[in-house]
């Protein structure tokens, strides 16, 4: 039992005094973590919090929000010295609207940073590096749950990764980063973060060995983010372990980007396999005190980085590209203490244009196929709409009625003609196309956008 008696029922507590309908079936996952004294958070893009249905998801389900990109150093300082904390600041907004907290990310990594900044020589990188966290953290003082201060700077085999801090800075850089942000804001905590340090290993081994000695030098560090972006049934069987011994160094732990990456398409068997990791990562979590919370690398397969970084990989996240809960959801809801039926996808806020799609192979020949997609609008109508989808097999197509279709590779967006993006509320229209295809000709799963 992670919990003392006095913290279960002050929740308890809490439960009670809440309005009716707040603590009722609509409750997300925030609500369970939060009744369990932990917290769930997601990673989200300014563009993605652009599609209101997805934002509203994310209000139900998360208390923390990461700015998936926006606090980078490339947004951030994109030359010297200028400063565009725009995107971030609409981001931490909208996290103060939805009572979620922030977690920062990141201050010093050797990706997403400006060339100008890998470019200068040793000491001004070293007072760059200075200058950008006061700016930055200075920026939001007292507004930010934690801070990922320094991201990914070991590698596999537990030595420093040679990046361009590491070469021109050497060892010091970590421990400089850290001191620099506590001067300027007491209140964040601060956090070292890395990816395949999940488990017991040689990559963790190194980062519990520079925890410890930040420890005992007096080095201010607070947490430990293991980012878990994970290989389907490749759960580390030492993660729980893992968690402990961080813990038991006096920092905190947090699960900072979760996924769990597949090869697509998806099938019942691998989201089953999927939903298993997740309740492992969630139990995991939930059984160190010190595991401070969960944040997964967004809440939906409609808006994550894996298909673009891991070609052929995706369906990693715990909602599917049409919001629809996976069973890893069912899995999150179950380790969070959820009892009943998981509550259903919340409804689009009113006036949002929503639009679903559907595909179908009407006709199939030797080399070739006639396809057709039915585009229903929401609950409220729509002016246009555009319907995107990726083909598995190889599959081109030859030629389109009723829809403006371009092809990318094997990435394919299809916009209304002039006479039918207009659709009612609840109405429908189709477009169809013919196409070739060779060996397999696998339906693909579309994602409409309607407008
Ligand atoms: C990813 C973003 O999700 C992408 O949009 C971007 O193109 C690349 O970075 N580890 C991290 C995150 O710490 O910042 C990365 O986010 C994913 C891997």
């Amino acid at each position: 039992m992670r919990h003392s008696p006095v913290v279960v029922a002050a929740a308890i507590a809490a439960a009670v005094v809440l309005p009716a309908g707040q603590a009722g079936a609509a409750s997300g996952l925030r609500d369970l973590a939060a009744a369990k004294g932990v917290y769930f958070g997601t990673a989200a893009t300014v563009s993605e919090w652009n599609d209101a249905t997805y934002k509203a998801l994310g209000a139900r389900e998360a208390n923390m929000l990461t700015p998936g990109n926006e606090m980078k150093w490339d947004t951030t300082e994109p030359s010297q010295g200028r400063f565009n904390f725009a995107p971030a600041d609409s981001l931490v907004s909208a996290a103060v609207a939805a009572n979620q907290r922030v977690r920062g990310h990141t201050l010093v990594w050797h990706s997403q940073t400006p060339s100008w900044v890998q470019n200068l020589g040793a000491t001004a990188l070293h007072q760059a590096m200075l200058d950008h966290i006061n700016a930055e953290v200075g920026h939001y003082k007292g507004k930010l749950y934690s801070w990922d201060v320094v991201n990914e700077a070991f590698n596999e085999d537990g030595t420093r990764r040679q990046s361009f801090w590491q070469q021109k800075l050497g060892d010091g850089y970590i421990a400089d980063a850290f001191r620099a942000a506590r001067a300027v804001d007491p209140a964040a905590k601060l956090y070292y973060n890395d990816y395949n340090t999940d488990g017991i290993g040689a990559k963790s081994d190194a980062v519990y060995a520079m925890v410890k000695a930040f420890k005992q030098q007096g080095v201010p560090i607070d947490g430990v983010g293991l980012q878990a972006h994970l290989i389907l049934g490749q759960v580390p069987s030492s993660m729980q372990q893992n968690i402990q011994r961080f813990a038991d160094l006096g920092v905190e732990v947090a699960i900072t980007e979760l996924d769990v990456r597949m090869t697509t398409p998806s099938t019942s068997d691998k989201l089953a396999t999927q939903a298993s990791d997740y309740t492992k990562v969630a139990n995991a979590c939930l059984a160190v005190r010190g595991c401070v919370g969960i944040t997964t690398w967004g809440l939906s397969d409609r808006y994550s980085w894996i298909p673009s970084t891991f070609p052929g990989e995706g369906a990693a996240l715990p909602f599917d590209e049409s919001f629809q809960p996976k069973p890893a959801y069912n899995s999150l809801y179950v380790a969070y203490g959820g009892t009943g039926n998981p509550p259903p996808p919340p409804p689009p806020p009113p006036g949002d244009k929503t639009c679903a799609a559907t595909y179908a192979i009407v006709g199939q020949w030797a080399g070739g196929f006639q396809g057709e997609v039915r585009v229903t609008a929401g609950s409220a109508a729509i002016s246009g709409w555009t319907v995107t989808w990726t083909f598995a097999n190889g599959q081109t197509i030859t030629s389109s009625w009723s829809a403006a279709i371009t092809a990318s590779g094997s990435a394919i967006t299809a916009n209304n003609v002039g006479y039918n993006g207009p659709v009612g509320a609840g109405g429908s229209t189709t477009f169809g196309f013919l196409g070739t295809w060779n060996g397999t000709n696998s339906a693909p799963s579309p994602v409409c956008t309607g407008r």
